[in-house]
Order: structure tokens, then sequence, then C-alpha cells
């Protein structure tokens, strides 16, 4: 209908009455189509034309972001602190290109994925104008989204000591108030980044404060993120056997299960 009905704007006001009456016409023939009779626009739409935002969002993202960006396995998306901090072109190259070494795929059809670009551009834009609050962050210096300098593993131990072990333990193993944060499963499958985004950004939908509340008053600078994350991520390599030998096991298997299936 819609399509329909564009170019009545182009055209003179009084064909455009005319018109109008007829558009009117054959949407009371619409009406009279007879119970169970396929509609012109009942067809089912191919999956690559599909270009509403709140389809495309449920069928590709919802299942670890949750519903309408709540957030579930991963981060919430509808958090508009977030997406002050991070730009329209990073979150449209995650989109396309997935986070290697995570459970973040790739929805680029040239990155093997299964959506468009003009999809992408959809879900991206829709993300920002939806979910985002421009100026929400004004007067907040906020950090960088990604690190602009390499971090201190040994100064991000003491950065921990203060900003994070009140909830995660002094280890990061956690305690009833935030769980633990240095063990292997957890490393394993997190990217420094998304360390970053989290120590930034918080998980706000599970109650984890942003870089202004862990500590009341006391916002944490960038370097200091900077430093924790790097700390985080040393604990990574420390732990025996994280995380190259998790992928060695997870290839040792494979290659055990190729040889049954020869055998
Ligand atoms: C199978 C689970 C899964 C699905 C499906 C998924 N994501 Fe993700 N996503 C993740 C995980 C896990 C991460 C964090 C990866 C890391 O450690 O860097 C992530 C990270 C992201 C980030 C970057 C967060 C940051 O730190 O800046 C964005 C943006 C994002 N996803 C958007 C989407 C969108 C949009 C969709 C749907 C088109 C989607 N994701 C589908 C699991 C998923
Ligand atoms: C006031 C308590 C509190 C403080 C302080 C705090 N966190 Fe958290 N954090 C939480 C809660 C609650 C969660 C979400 C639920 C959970 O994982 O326990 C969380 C989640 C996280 C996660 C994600 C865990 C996951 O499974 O997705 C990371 C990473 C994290 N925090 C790191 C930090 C770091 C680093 C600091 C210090 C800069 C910090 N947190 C400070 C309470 C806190």
């Amino acid at each position: 209908m819609q399509m329909k009905m564009k170019p009545i704007s182009t055209l003179p006001a009084d064909a455009g009455v005319g018109l109008v009456v007829c558009v009117m016409l054959v949407m009371l023939a619409a009406c009279n189509t007879p119970a169970g009779a396929p509609q012109a626009n009942s067809e089912p739409v191919a999956p690559s034309q599909v270009s509403d935002f709140d389809t495309l969002y449920s069928q590709n993202c919802a299942g670890c972001h949750g519903a309408e960006g709540r957030g579930g396995a991963s981060i919430a998306l509808a958090n508009p602190a977030y997406l002050a901090i991070v730009d329209e072109t990073t979150v449209h190259t995650i989109v396309a290109k997935g986070i290697h070494g995570t459970s973040m795929p790739a929805f680029s059809q040239r990155a093997g994925g299964m959506l468009t670009e003009e999809q992408i551009n959809v879900i991206t834009s829709e993300i920002f104008s939806r979910w985002g609050r421009k100026g929400i962050l004004d007067g907040a210096n906020p950090p960088s989204y990604g690190a602009k300098a390499a971090g201190n593993a040994d100064h991000g131990q003491l950065v921990f000591g203060t900003y994070c072990a009140s909830c995660h333990g002094s280890e990061g193993r956690g305690t009833p108030k935030g769980s633990a944060i240095t063990n292997d499963s957890f490393l394993a499958l997190v990217s420094d980044q998304e360390l970053r985004t989290i120590v930034i950004n918080g998980r706000p939908e599970l109650g984890a404060p942003d870089w202004r509340s862990n500590v009341p008053g006391h916002p944490m600078t960038d370097q200091e993120i900077t430093d924790v994350v790097a700390w985080l991520a040393s604990r990574r390599a420390q732990n025996p056997g994280q995380p190259y030998s998790a992928m060695n096991f997870a290839q040792s298997t494979a290659q055990h299960s190729e040889k049954k299936d020869v055998n």
C-alpha cells in the first residue's frame, strides 16, 4: 500500500485526490478477500529480503544479547552509555566480521554469514537510534572505547584491589556480590576488548557497576581501565593451559574423532 501511495506527492494536487479514492477502493477490496485466500502481501519474504529491525534482531541477536537488547549470555546492547562510547562503524564491523576466538559470529555473507550489507546497516543504525541516547555522557569525560596505550598488569593488580576486589574477591575468584572472573573458562571465552567494555560500562542488566560507580565518586581513569584489563588478561596466560591448551585439546579431540571415523 505504501508503495502505491508514494507517487501521489509527485503528481498535481487534483490528480492526488483521484488516486486517494482509488487506493481506498483497493483497500476496501482487500478487506473483501474471502477468508483463507492468500492476500497480495502474504507471500513469504525471502530471508535476504527481511528489512525489519525487530525481526532481524530477534532472529540473529536476541539469543545471546537478550530480547530487546536487554542482555543475556552476552552484554545488553540497549545500554545508552555503551552506545555513547562505541561508534556505529565499530559495531557495523563487529556484526559483519564477528569477534575471532569468541562466540560472537560473523554475519556478513562475505565472512560466511547470512545477512546482506543492507540488513547489517539496518541492525546497526537502529541499535543506535532506538537504544542510544544522545548526550547521555555529556560532562562525564568517558574513557575511550579501545585501549589507547599498553597496559601495565602489575599496576592493574593494584587497580583491581581498589575498584573490583570488594565484589569479585582479591584474586577475582568471586564473592556473593560478584562472580569469579579470573577462572579459566571465563577468560578463555572473552576478548580483552570485551573485558574493557564491561569494565567501562558494567553490566547494568546484572547490577554490575560502570567505571564511575565501582567506588562512588571516584571514576576510574582511562589508564586504570587499561591496566586492570592487562592484569585480567595476564591471569589468562598464567592459568596453566589457557587458552592455548584448550584450543589444542579441541583440535586433538577433533583429530581423534576424525581418525575414529576413518578406522
Ligand atoms: C552466539 C551468541 C551471539 C550472537 C548470536 C550474537 N552475539 Fe554479539 N557477542 C557475543 C559475545 C560472546 C560477544 C563478546 C565477544 C568478546 O569477548 O569480545 C559479543 C559481542 C558483541 C558486540 C561487541 C561488544 C563490545 O564489547 O563492544 C556487539 C556490538 C555485538 N555483539 C552485537 C551483536 C549483534 C547486533 C548481533 C546480531 C546481529 C549479535 N551480536 C549476535 C555473542 C553473540
Ligand atoms: C559493586 C560490586 C561490583 C564491583 C565493584 C565490580 N563488579 Fe564486576 N560485576 C558485578 C556484578 C554483580 C556482575 C554481574 C553478575 C556477575 O557476574 O557476578 C559483574 C560482572 C562483571 C564481569 C562480567 C562477568 C560475566 O560473567 O559476564 C566482569 C568482567 C567484571 N564484572 C569485572 C569487574 C572489574 C574488572 C571490576 C573493577 C574495575 C568490577 N567488575 C567491579 C559486581 C561488581
